[in-house]
């Protein structure tokens, strides 16, 4: 089932196109990302969803209803911003029952009293019903801040505040959970353990749920698919393996994960080999591409360090060891190989040496691990 279909969306602001005839398919319960450099158009992709922007061309569907006309709050959409949004005079509680009162007071005609609503709030007047304490205790349950009910959202860290904004939006149960970079502003560690919160919850509700960032790792390690914008356009969409194993952009494979790019000219083909130029080596590669062309890509993962026994690979080369990084389960080599630069990861375990700066090394790589684009 379909979710929120975008089709052939434009958006000018001033003259300018940011946006230029984006489509998107997102499945219902489906976690998907979008990923690019800032200034690419994400938010403004979100809020033409959301309804806070009104697309210049194109259609917005959410569900089977074209929601075009409909203002943000008829389009069920929950928003998580990157700034929170949280209301500081109010209690935990407070912030999250307080849409779910304004949607009951709009139901009984008193809308034009929600000025004294808030006033009611502020001086801890309103009475909540039954229903609405029991939502949003379940809420608050989802992202464990139970016990912080009472708190002031001030008295509260950046994660704790995060979740507040989370469980804002899930307690109106919106049909599309929107969340623009919510994990920007907390530390790293703290990022790490709200990516898996979220995906929890966004996991157990099956909630359809569009996420903005520009940071790949996140996008990667949280997405079912995830689509790569640059420039006002999107790229590429594919589940987190085909972007990474299958990118059909130098640029995506270096947006990407990590990658060694060269450029190539191929000069033979023999059966789904092609033998490719770059300066005085000739790489193999496992690979149909008509042009000649090309651009090669390896990971650096795919690039194996070879001991003196071993010299079976197809693509054998020899290099000298520029810089060595250590990062715990892996240690990553710069290595000159003629005059290009290659980035190769290789798996540390406890014990093994590192190899030094000016060490001469055997390099392997399957003709099949190395793209050809
Ligand atoms: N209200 C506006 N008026 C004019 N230009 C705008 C407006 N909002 C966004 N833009 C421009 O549209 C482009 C896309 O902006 P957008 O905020 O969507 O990017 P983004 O991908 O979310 O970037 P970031 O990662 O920095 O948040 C930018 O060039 C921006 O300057
Ligand atoms: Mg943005």
């Amino acid at each position: 089932m379909k979710s929120v279909v975008v089709n052939g969306l434009t958006k000018d602001f001033s003259g300018v196109t940011v946006l230029k005839n984006i489509d998107l398919d997102i499945q219902a319960g489906e976690f998907f990302a979008l990923l690019g450099p800032s200034g690419c158009g994400k938010t403004t992709t979100m809020r033409c969803i959301a309804g806070f922007e009104e697309p210049t061309n194109g259609v917005i569907k959410i569900g089977d209803e074209v929601v075009n006309e409909l203002s943000p709050n008829e389009r069920n959409c929950g928003m998580v911003f990157q700034s929170y949004a949280l209301f500081p005079h109010m209690n935990v509680f407070d912030n999250v029952a307080y849409s779910l009162n304004i949607q009951d007071l709009k139901k009984s005609n008193m809308f034009k009293k929600l000025g004294v609503y808030t006033r009611m709030l502020n001086s801890k007047l309103v009475k909540y019903s039954d229903d609405i304490k029991k939502r949003t205790m379940d809420a608050l349950d989802y992202v464990e801040l139970t016990e912080h009910a009472d708190k002031m959202v001030n008295e509260l860290s950046g994660g704790q505040q995060q979740r507040v904004a989370l469980a804002r939006a899930l307690v109106m149960e919106p049909k599309v959970l929107l969340m623009d970079e919510p994990l920007s502003n907390l530390d790293q560690k703290l990022r790490h353990s709200m990516r898996n919160t979220i995906r929890r919850i966004q996991q157990d509700l099956k909630i359809t749920t569009i996420f903005v960032t520009h940071d790949q790792e996140e996008a990667m390690s949280m997405a079912d698919r995830v689509a790569v914008m640059k420039d006002g356009e999107i790229l590429q969409v594919g589940t987190p393996t085909d972007l990474y194993s299958n990118p059909k952009s130098p640029f995506i494979a270096d947006f990407v994960g990590t990658s060694n790019i060269l450029p190539g000219v191929i000069k033979k083909r023999e059966g789904s080999i092609a033998y490719v130029e770059v300066g005085d080596q000739v790489i193999k590669s496992e690979s149909t591409i008509e042009s000649n062309e090309v651009k090669i890509i390896i990971r650096p993962e795919n690039i194996i360090l070879l001991d003196e026994a071993s010299q079976t690979y197809d693509n054998y080369f020899e290099g000298k060891i520029d810089l060595a990084t250590y990062l715990g389960s892996t240690v990553r080599y710069e290595i000159i190989v003629d005059q290009h630069r290659l980035i190769a990861d290789t798996v540390y375990e406890s014990g093994d040496s590192i190899l030094r700066n000016g060490t001469t090394v055997k390099l392997g790589i399957s003709p099949e691990r190395v793209l050809l684009i």
